[in-house]
C-alpha cells in the first residue's frame, strides 16, 4: 500500500516559542517528516521566532539535536536533514514589547504578497493577544494569514472568551486553526472513514442496537517537566475538555453532509450542546477524580503527584471517569464513560462501542451465552480496529459458542510509518483546512459542559480518591460502571 503525497503550495512559518518543548519534540520532527516526504516545497521556510538570542547556525543546531532525539534513525537521512535545516531562521522576539518585530517583518517582506503565512502560537497562552497585537501593528497580518493556537485555550468559559476575542480583533474565524492534535491522530481520522463510508454500522449507530460506550485515553508519564501548569491545570481542563469530548463528538455526532470544516463542526457542536449537565446535584454520582500516590511503571517504582510536586500538597485530580450522557433521539439512555489517567497501567488510548445482546439465545446451556458484539477501535498505541463477534469454537464437541475478534492491525496490514497527528495537522493550516481544528463556539461549549463540573467538585468538595501508580485508577471508577452492570475494557484486547 503506498501512500499519496501532494505537495502543499510554498509557505512561510513563524513559529513563536521555536525553541520550546513543543517545537522541539513536535513541530519540528513533525515538518521534517513532510520535508522527507517531498510534501514541502520550494521556497517554504521556517522562521523561530523566540526571546532568546541566536544565531540562525545556532537555531538549526538546536533543531539538528530535536531530530536526532526525537525521529526515528532509520528516516534521518542527511541530504534531507541538511535540506530542511536550510529552511530554517531564527529572530529574536519579544512578544510583550516592540522589540524584534520589524527584524521578522523584513524577514517576511522577501516572499510575494498572496504568500501563505502562518503564525503558530506555542507560547504561554497569556501572550497570545500580545503576539496578535503586534502582528497587527507591524502589517504584518495578510489576506492569506493564519493563526495557529495551542490549547489550553483558557481554563474557563470566561477566560476562553477573552482570549478568542482578543485575537478575533485581529484574525478572521477562518483565518484561526485551534489544534487539538487527537483530530490528526490517523485512528481518529479512521473512525470517520469506518462511521460514513460502510454501510454496515451507520443502521446500528443509536440507543436500539448500542449499549454503551467507553473512552478511555490512559498514559503511563507522570508529570514529565510540566508540573506547574499541570498542577494548576488538572486532568479535566487538560484532556476532558479538549480530547476526550472531540472524540465522544466524533463517535456521536449526525452523518454530516460532507467533510466541509463547517458541515462537520456544526455536527460536533450539536453533540456537545445535547449533554446532560453534571452539577452540583449529580456530579459526586456521576464523576470520580482521583490522583495516584507511589507505585510502578513500566516494572520500576515511581513517586507519587504529591511527591512529584514541591509543595507536597495539591487537592489537583491526575484521573477522571465521567458517566456522560447525550439528550437526544439517538442516545437517549446510552452512556458513554469517560475516563482519562496520568500513571496508569499501560498508555492507550481506545473507543470501545458495546452493543446490546441478542434479544434471545437459541443455543443450549452447555453452548455458552452469546456474549455481546463489540467494537473496539485502537487509537494507541497498535492502531487498529477490533470488532468481537461469536463464533461456533471449531472442531467436534458440539456447539460451543466463543468470542473472538476480527482484529486489524493499521501497522501490520499496511506497514506504512503512521504520521504524527502534527504532520497532518500543520500541513492543513496551510492548505487553509479547518475540518480537524476547533470552532470557537465548539470551546465554548465544551467549557459550558465543563465549568459546572469544575463549580461542583469545589462547592461539595468533591473528594479526590488516591490511586497506586500502574493500576487502572481508584477503585470509585471501576465502580462507575459496575453500578450500571458493565466493567471498564482494559486494553486486554
Ligand atoms: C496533551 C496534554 O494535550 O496531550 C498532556 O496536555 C498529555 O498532558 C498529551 O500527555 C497526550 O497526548 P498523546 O498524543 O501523547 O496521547
Amino acid at each position: 500500500m503506498t501512500s499519496q503525497i501532494i505537495p502543499v503550495k510554498p509557505f512561510d512559518a513563524v513559529i513563536f516559542g521555536g525553541k520550546g518543548d513543543l517545537a522541539e519534540r513536535k513541530l519540528l520532527p513533525a515538518l521534517y517528516h513532510r520535508e522527507r516526504d517531498g510534501q514541502i516545497s520550494d521556497p517554504t521556510r521556517f522562521i523561530a521566532a523566540s526571546r532568546s538570542s541566536m544565531t540562525d547556525d545556532e537555531y538549526r543546531d538546536f533543531a539538528r539535536k530535536a531530530l536526532n532525539e526525537h525521529v526515528d534513525k532509520k528516516e534521518l537521512e542527511s541530504e534531507i536533514v541538511d535540506r530542511f535545516l536550510r529552511r530554517l531562521s531564527s529572530v529574536v522576539i519579544d512578544a510583550t514589547s516592540d522589540k524584534g518585530w520589524s527584524e521578522l517583518k523584513a524577514v517576511l517582506a522577501d516572499a510575494e504578497d498572496d504568500h501563505i503565512r502562518s503564525f503558530y502560537l506555542a507560547v504561554d497562552p497569556s501572550l497570545y493577544g500580545e503576539i496578535a497585537k503586534r502582528l497587527e501593528k507591524f502589517e504584518l497580518i495578510s489576506a492569506n494569514s493564519r493563526l495557529v493556537m495551542e490549547k489550553p485555550i483558557g481554563r474557563d468559559l470566561q477566560s476562553a472568551r477573552q482570549l478568542n476575542d482578543i485575537v478575533g480583533q485581529y484574525f478572521r474565524e477562518d483565518q484561526i486553526f485551534r489544534i487539538d492534535h487527537y483530530l490528526g491522530k490517523e485512528t481518529v481520522q479512521n473512525l470517520l472513514a469506518l462511521r460514513f463510508a460502510n454501510a454496515l454500522f451507520e443502521p446500528l449507530w443509536n440507543s436500539a442496537h448500542i449499549d454503551h460506550i467507553q473512552i478511555t485515553v490512559a498514559e503511563t508519564v507522570g508529570l514529565e517537566s510540566r508540573a506547574g501548569y499541570y498542577d494548576r491545570t488538572g486532568a479535566l481542563r487538560d484532556m476532558v475538555q479538549n480530547h476526550l469530548l472531540q472524540l465522544l463528538c466524533l463517535v456521536a455526532m449526525e452523518p454530516p453532509a460532507s467533510v466541509n470544516a463547517d458541515v462537520l463542526r456544526d455536527e460536533k457542536l450539536k453533540v456537545l450542546r445535547a449533554l446532560s449537565p453534571i452539577n452540583a446535584a449529580n456530579a459526586h454520582r456521576v464523576t470520580v477524580r482521583g490522583q495516584y500516590k507511589a507505585g510502578a511503571s513500566s516494572g520500576e517504582p515511581v513517586k507519587g503527584y504529591l511527591e512529584e510536586l514541591d509543595n507536597g500538597e495539591s487537592n489537583t485530580e491526575t484521573f477522571v471517569a465521567i458517566k456522560a450522557k447525550i439528550e437526544n433521539w439517538r442516545w437517549a439512555g446510552v452512556p458513554f464513560y469517560l475516563r482519562t489517567g496520568k500513571r496508569l497501567a499501560q498508555r492507550m488510548s481506545e473507543i470501545v462501542i458495546n452493543f446490546k445482546p441478542v434479544p434471545h439465545s437459541i443455543f443450549e446451556k452447555s453452548a455458552g451465552l452469546p456474549l455481546s458484539n463489540q467494537l473496539v477501535i485502537r487509537l494507541q498505541p497498535d492502531e487498529g480496529v477490533k470488532q468481537w463477534i461469536m463464533i461456533k469454537d471449531p472442531g467436534p464437541g458440539g456447539m460451543r459458542l466463543r468470542h473472538v475478534p476480527l482484529d486489524m492491525s493499521f501497522a501490520a496490514a499496511f506497514n506504512v510509518r503512521s504520521p504524527d497527528a502534527y504532520e497532518r495537522l500543520l500541513l492543513d493550516v496551510v492548505r487553509g483546512n479547518q475540518t480537524l481544528f476547533m470552532r470557537r463556539d465548539e470551546v465554548d461549549a465544551a467549557w459550558q459542559w465543563i465549568d459546572p463540573i469544575l463549580e461542583a467538585w469545589e462547592e461539595t468538595r468533591q473528594p479526590i480518591k488516591n490511586y497506586t501508580a500502574g493500576t487502572w485508577g481508584p477503585s470509585a471508577s471501576i465502580a462507575l460502571v459496575e453500578r450500571d452492570g458493565h466493567t471498564w475494557h482494559d486494553g486486554e484486547g
